[in-house]
């Protein structure tokens, strides 16, 4: 396994829509393998592959407390369950150290492969819908921080420009 180099907002290779993976071979799970790693050790619940440059319909995630309950989404589709929406604090690994309240349906159903390629079809609610949301937005090119002002949105991206300048020593 190894560990992948997330991309970071204001990247405009965030901003890639992903293509249908056609078939789940040995390099799909490798790609799987490497992300869940990655994921792990960023203290992240969710990673696509958009945000490691890799512009497959690709996503893992883990909502559990103790990270024991992976789950690979490939090829993944939701379609909300009534109109409700709710907010609640998201983060982004490719938005390090940025919280904010986004609208989101409150009960989903997922549609996806797994690392098998074998279709699964799950009803989510709570933070496991959010995540799907948040995640499958990824895949779009879109960020949760779209979902704010403009203003908000250019206060993040040159908080974010200034802190990799720092991490560059530039
Ligand atoms: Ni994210």
């Amino acid at each position: 396994m190894a560990k992948l180099v997330i991309l970071e907002f204001p990247d405009e290779r965030l901003r890639t829509k992903a293509v249908e993976v056609e078939k789940v071979d040995d390099e799909v799970r490798q790609l799987v393998d490497d992300m869940l790693e990655t994921m792990y050790d960023a203290s992240g619940i969710g990673l696509a592959a958009t945000q490691v440059d890799v512009h497959r319909r690709v996503v893992v995630m883990d909502v559990s407390d103790d990270g024991s309950e992976p789950l690979v989404l490939i090829n993944p589709s939701y379609t909300p369950i009534g109109d409700d929406k709710d907010f609640l604090s998201e983060g982004c690994l490719s938005i390090p150290e940025y919280y904010a309240e986004v609208p989101r349906y409150l009960k989903v159903k997922l549609n996806a492969l797994d690392r098998n390629g074998d279709a699964y079809e799950l009803e989510a609610d709570g933070l496991l819908a959010h995540c799907i949301q948040h995640e499958l937005d990824h895949l779009e090119g879109v960020l949760f921080v779209d979902y704010l002002s403009s203003l908000k949105r250019n206060r993040v991206a040159k908080k974010m420009q200034k802190r990799h300048k720092q991490t560059q020593g530039a």
